[in-house]
């Protein structure tokens, strides 16, 4: 048994294709679908994303991701006993993106390896799971990762959802720690609002019965995400002891500014503690925290023994919070 589970090493990656909200206007405005950067932004904070090539799939940005996260843990893949990949938008059926990984990494300790689906709070269900899982001693040293193509399942035809997601991944190394790390975690699900965010198809009989595209009721969405998110951050504080006034910093799923700036608002935090990538990468699903984390890390905003909020919301409909420690 061991106390806690902490942060050791944190990665990223975004494939190379970026397109900016007027790169992307004049790809739709070929099919007769008119956008703007200026609706874009104004609506959402977005003004670029990345796309992966066609032959891309999540576990190659994962795979990037997790070699970063591994290098700045200062260990080697062969040390992972459990990878957890958080995605929506899977290589395969099955097996597991995670399975797929572990032999990308060439790791050959037989460690368990799973995917957890929660859509974009993929992320911190995946960590929850795997703090709870090194906290009961059947696991030292975790890969969490969030790698998702939303490219593949977007309807090109729909302006008011294919300007608002990209494609990326983000991974950590989570250890088993004396030291705090993982302080408390809040999740939540409400299954009676599949509908409003889905991507419906499903494989049958050799073919794809329903459509394979991304389909969302943007508003419902919306008042449903700002509703629930600082009563999750709340709870997560109250059950480490903490108050709002202890976050250095919040880390929240980076769909739309607008939403990350109501749950500032609501928590009473200045937006000089708020992580924001979503303008360079749009909604990455559950790989936008992991990614936003990384790149906080690697310039140099979050640093050592800060306490960290993150903040997943999305499909399901799903949300919930961690907090820790760094
Ligand atoms: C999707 C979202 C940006 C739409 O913004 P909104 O302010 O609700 O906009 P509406 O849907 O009311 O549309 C307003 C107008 O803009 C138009 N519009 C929609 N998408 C557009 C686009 N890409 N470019 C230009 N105009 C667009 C609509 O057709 C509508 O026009 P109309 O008034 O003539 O009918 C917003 O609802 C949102 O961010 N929702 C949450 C989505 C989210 O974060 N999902 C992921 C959660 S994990």
């Amino acid at each position: 048994m061991t106390s806690y589970a902490r942060i050791t090493g944190t990665g990223s990656y975004l494939p190379p294709r970026r397109l900016t909200n007027n790169d992307l206007a004049a790809e739709l405005a070929q099919r007769g679908i008119e956008t703007s950067d200026e609706w874009i932004v104004e609506r959402t904070g977005i003004r670029a994303r990345h796309f992966a090539a066609p032959d891309v799939g999540s576990s190659d940005l994962a795979l990037e991701a997790s070699r970063q996260a591994i290098e700045a843990a200062g260990i080697t893949a062969q040390d992972i006993d459990l990878i957890i990949v958080a995605t929506s938008t899977p290589d395969m059926v099955f097996p597991s993106t995670a399975a797929i990984l572990q032999n990308k990494l060439g790791i050959t300790n037989g460690c368990p390896v799973f995917d957890v689906q929660a859509v974009c709070s993929g992320f911190v269900y995946a960590l929850t799971v795997a703090d709870a899982m090194i906290r009961a001693g059947t696991a030292r040293r975790a890969l969490v990762v969030g790698a998702e193509v939303f490219s593949r399942i977007l309807n090109f035809n729909d302006r008011t959802t294919c300007v608002l997601f990209g494609d990326g991944a983000g991974a950590v190394v989570l250890e088993a720690s004396e030291e705090p790390g993982i302080l408390a975690s809040d999740l939540h699900a409400d299954g009676s609002h599949v509908g409003i965010l889905c991507v419906p198809g499903h494989v049958s009989g050799g073919e794809i019965l329903g459509s394979p595209l991304l389909t969302m009721d943007g508003q419902a969405v919306f008042k449903l995400a700002v509703g629930v998110l600082d009563k999750a951050a709340r709870a997560t504080l109250d059950k480490a002891g903490l108050t709002e006034a202890d976050i250095d910093w919040l880390i929240p799923h980076q769909a739309n500014i607008r939403i990350m700036q109501s749950t500032a608002r609501k928590l009473k935090l200045s937006m000089d503690k708020v992580v924001v990538t979503v303008d360079q990468h749009g909604n990455t699903s559950a790989a936008s925290i992991p990614l936003a984390l990384d790149h906080a890390v690697r310039n140099g905003q979050v640093k050592k023994g800060q306490h960290v909020l993150l903040e997943g919301v999305g499909g399901g409909f799903t949300w919930g919070a961690v907090l820790l420690k760094m």
